[in-house]
């Protein structure tokens, strides 16, 4: 007897009249057309059964404090730090795990059960570090968060940066971050990213760095990032965020930049939304778009995922946790719009983020963990172009949230129906 079968689904990959058969919060089997005794059986009715949505970067201690003491005027990533410092101060941990809770519960109705948050390490008293660590353990059954040590502030420009980044791994943050192009000097970033990479490698940790989050194409900590990756033996295990100077460096430069992001095994992950608001802010006309060159990326053979970085916080007023949107985004400033395009921008949320995340069991194959989504979508163009509404959230073969299906009833006579 099974514990849920799934019938008449669609796959990403373009397979249909799909059966995936659970057993012990595991895929057993996917075939097509198949039917089994099962404790609960679901008629998927052709739509897309997707492996869940993940979320590669994000900042979790500050999701939901828009407007925490004001609102960021001039819309710039500056004007966001600075005023992530004045709400600092008065931060309340209670508040932050409320905050990051009530965040969780949007993110599981929206199929979004895999998150890496950034937490800034850069207060002393590690107040943000205590309470997402506390959010990690409650949402453990429901959600994989992975912890970033993130310096804010600047690892060397901050009094204390590196000790509070070291105690920050101590307690159990996972992963360490880092801010390069906000040090004082370009020296002192790349000084930034050669320690990090090294307080990873001593303690078998990934890394995941914003780098070059800025629009001055001579940001090139990337490539320290990428040499460094190589020199400690870290391929597959470093990512960088943004990297949005990418977007405004020569081209020439770029052509040698690729191929050696790619031998390096860096990952390199946009956030679409944050980067089409944040960047550009210095221009007049033409204003650039900021984001990185993913398709340039893709094509080099990098690994590419998109995340949705804030929700309603000092640097974005807008989101709800819908990696959809988060995609939808990122094929337009990208204009990733051919069919291949759109596909890839799919996989930004949920594979290549999966991948870069180091995620165990994600899939939908014999073997895999039974965490998917059932989207009102038959495919993935469909489901990126409709934002598409989640009919079914499950994880480890228990449903955790559902919605109704979403139709809508016209209540005129259009002239081309019969009367
Ligand atoms: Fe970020």
């Amino acid at each position: 007897m099974l514990d849920l079968l799934v019938t008449n689904a669609a796959l990403p990959d373009g397979r249909t009249n799909m059966s995936v058969a659970v057993r012990n919060g595991k895929i057993i089997d996917v075939a097509e057309g198949l039917q089994a005794a099962a404790r609960d059986t679901v008629d998927a009715r052709g739509y897309l059964l997707t492996p869940h949505f993940c979320d590669p970067h994000f900042h979790m201690d500050s999701v939901l404090s828009y407007g925490m003491p004001r609102v960021n005027d001039s819309g710039t990533l500056l004007e966001g730090i600075q005023l992530w410092g004045e709400l600092k101060p008065t931060l309340v941990q209670d508040d932050i795990v409320r905050r990051a809770l009530a965040y969780c519960d949007w993110a599981i109705a929206k199929g979004l059960l895999a998150i890496r948050s950034h937490v800034d390490t850069s207060d002393p008293r590690l107040l943000a570090v205590d309470a997402l660590l506390e959010v990690k353990r409650r949402v453990a059954p429901f959600i994989d968060l992975q912890l970033v040590a993130f310096p804010q502030d600047g690892v060397l420009r901050s009094p204390g940066g590196v000790e509070n980044l070291k105690r920050a791994l101590d307690k159990g943050v996972d992963v360490v971050g880092g801010i390069p192009h906000f040090e004082r000097t370009m020296g002192e970033g790349a000084a930034s990213v050669k320690l990090l990479c090294e307080i990873a490698a001593e303690r078998g940790a990934l890394v995941d760095m914003h780098c070059d989050e800025t629009d001055d194409p001579m940001s090139r900590h990337i490539e320290t990032l990428a040499f460094e990756a190589q020199r400690l033996g870290l391929q597959g295990r470093v990512a960088g965020s943004h990297c949005t100077s990418m977007h405004s460096m020569d081209n020439y430069y770029v052509s040698k930049l690729l191929p050696l992001i790619a031998e390096s095994g860096v990952s390199v992950i946009a956030n679409p939304l944050i980067n089409i608001t944040l960047q550009g802010r210095h221009d007049t006309y033409p204003k650039r778009r900021g984001m990185t060159r993913v398709p340039e990326l893709m094509a080099a053979g990098v690994t590419v995922a998109f995340g949705h970085d804030c929700v309603m916080d000092p640097w974005y007023a807008m989101g709800s946790g819908d990696m959809l949107d988060v995609a939808h985004m990122g094929l337009h400033v990208a204009q990733m719009t051919s069919q291949k395009g759109i596909r890839a921008c799919f996989d930004a949320v949920t594979g290549n983020a999966a991948k870069v995340m180091h995620l165990d069991g994600y899939g939908i194959a014999p073997g895999c963990d039974a965490s998917f989504v059932l989207l009102q979508a038959r495919d993935p163009i469909e489901a990126i172009r409709l934002r598409a509404n989640r009919l079914k959230v499950w994880k480890k073969g228990v449903a955790l949230a559902e919605t109704a299906e979403v139709t809508s009833r016209l209540l005129y006579k259009p002239e081309h129906c019969p009367s």
